[in-house]
């Protein structure tokens, strides 16, 4: 059938080599851990852990980290195989094109092109706030018109939007050179809360360590976890389901390991520089989550963390307004990053999705001096910098989340696919234990996507049917490989 058409692996490189669609490769192991670093630490670790611990797990927040983080992990090493596997732009919709079929890829591309559209915006104003809070301590303030959450257009998120896809245009190597700095300074502010903050502990924060379950107002209606209402649960927050629930929302902190496989087609080495620089990255971020949200819940009660800038405020309400000041600083630089990288993996998705025809291909031409998909990179750091300017912070993590936790339940599946369609392909990384692992990474970003709000499940549906309807209106007849099916036909191969 049509619409489950394979693209095979072969083609896909093949497709790669096209000198009008070649990207430049010049990304090195260490480029792509810090890539990733770069992408992972932002507004999870930076934002969301005061807003979860407080409303939904309490200090048991850090166990929500490391059960975030095992799911992660499960991904990643099917992503992993893959990447090395295929080392083609596009990440998941590319290995979805080599096993399921089109439309399955179809699905995914779109679904991770809106996901990274989607948190790159999230993420600018969650900088834009942490721009407002930083000159309001240096005693500069904003009109509340241009900046903050109430504001009618915020002008600094949008801006901030347009730089760095100037910097994305310009080229990958220049790009990773800023980044490789910016990420340092991050690092270090990391490094700094949770040996700094550790001064200021106090036992009693972390009795109890489980707070018990009881219903609140963050658990009503809509809001409610999938699972709870599917098990006919009255909604509880905070007891063991508060800690799913958590795991479900700082799964976000995570997001961004798989977009170093969006890469792959820049990786100078991908067969060995891919695996490391996937799995290396998520190491280091799940230790320093772990330990950074061990340390915020000691030094407040839980129920005083703030869910504007909590890192930042746990400081100041032990009275070290100079860290608080430093972590903002950190926090800037850090979400800038974290920016960059989620609008470069979506420029490249969206770049394999036109190169295939399934979106005009008029977008996938590559810049003849920096070898960059410029015409996709502009087009979509306007639509994200309107974004920013308009869309709230709010619950639209949660929405990133499902969408992402979805593309890993079909790369699993993949890896499986891929083992028993191509056993002869050369795979440098080898996901262990297949099947074991791939079907226990299903079931557990599975598991994570049922603790999501009933609200992010409804308006996740909603975005893949449109979805659908672009594909069968559009995509499914320009195709590029539906094409090629024709022709071979004609030739009589
Ligand atoms: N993991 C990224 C963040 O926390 C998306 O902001």
């Amino acid at each position: 059938m049509g619409v489950f058409r394979v693209k095979s692996v072969e083609q896909s490189i093949e497709d790669t080599e096209a000198p009008e669609h070649r990207l430049r490769k010049d990304l090195s192991a260490l480029d792509l851990t810090v890539f990733g670093i770069g992408v992972i630490i932002g507004t999870g670790i930076f934002v969301l852990t005061g807003r979860v611990a407080r409303d939904l797990a309490g200090p048991s927040v850090a166990l929500s980290f490391v059960g975030a983080g095992i799911v992660c992990a499960l991904a990643a090493l099917c992503y992993a195989e893959f990447a090395s596997t295929v080392p083609v732009a596009g990440s998941a919709y590319t290995f979805a094109f080599a096993t399921l079929g089109e439309f399955p890829a179809w699905i995914i591309g779109w679904d991770l092109t809106l996901e990274l559209m989607l948190a790159a915006a999230v993420v600018a104003v969650g900088w834009s706030g942490y721009l407002t809070s930083l000159l309001e301590s240096a005693g500069m303030s904003l009109p509340t018109a241009i900046a903050g959450e109430g504001a009618a257009f915020n002008l600094p998120a949008a801006l901030i939007v347009l730089v760095l896809t100037g910097i994305l245009v310009a080229g990958v190597k220049l790009s990773s050179r800023f980044n490789l700095v910016v990420v340092a300074i991050k690092v270090t502010v990391v490094l700094l809360v949770i040996v700094a903050g550790l001064f200021f502990v106090k036992g009693a924060n972390y009795t109890p360590f489980i707070p018990p379950a009881k219903q609140t107002p963050a658990v009503e209606g809509l809001a409610a976890p999938l699972i709870q209402v599917v098990f006919g649960i009255s909604p509880v927050a905070f007891g063991v389901m508060g800690i799913f629930s958590a795991a479900a929302i700082v799964f976000f902190a995570y997001i961004g390991f798989d977009v170093v496989a969006t890469a792959a087609e820049e990786t100078r080495n991908p067969q060995r520089d891919l695996p490391i620089g996937i799995i290396g990255s998520l190491v280091i971020c799940t230790v320093l989550y772990v330990a950074v949200s061990l340390v915020v819940v000691g030094m407040e009660p839980y129920s005083r963390l703030s869910e504007a800038a909590p890192l930042a405020d746990a400081f100041k309400a032990v009275g070290q307004t100079w860290a608080a000041t430093l972590i903002s600083i950190g926090a800037l630089a850090g979400l800038t990053t974290v920016v960059m990288i989620l609008m470069l993996g979506q420029s490249r998705v969206t770049f394999a999705m036109s190169r295939d025809n399934l979106l005009p291909g008029w977008f996938a031409k590559v810049h003849p001096k920096f070898g960059t998909p410029y015409r996709i990179t502009i087009l979509m750091g306007c639509v994200v910098a309107l974004l920013a300017g308009l869309v709230p912070l709010s619950a639209i993590a949660e929405l990133v989340n499902i969408g992402t936790l979805f593309a890993f339940v079909i790369v699993s599946i993949a890896v499986v696919i891929l083992r028993r369609t191509r056993p002869d392909l050369p795979r440098s990384f080898r996901t262990p234990l297949v099947p074991f692992v791939p079907i226990l990474s299903v079931l557990a970003c599975l598991y994570l996507m049922l603790n999501l709000p009933v609200e992010t499940w409804i308006r996740f549906v909603v975005w893949m049917i449109l979805g659908v309807v672009v594909y069968a209106v559009y995509g499914y007849r320009h195709s590029r490989v539906a094409g090629r099916e024709v022709g071979a036909g004609k030739t009589g191969r």
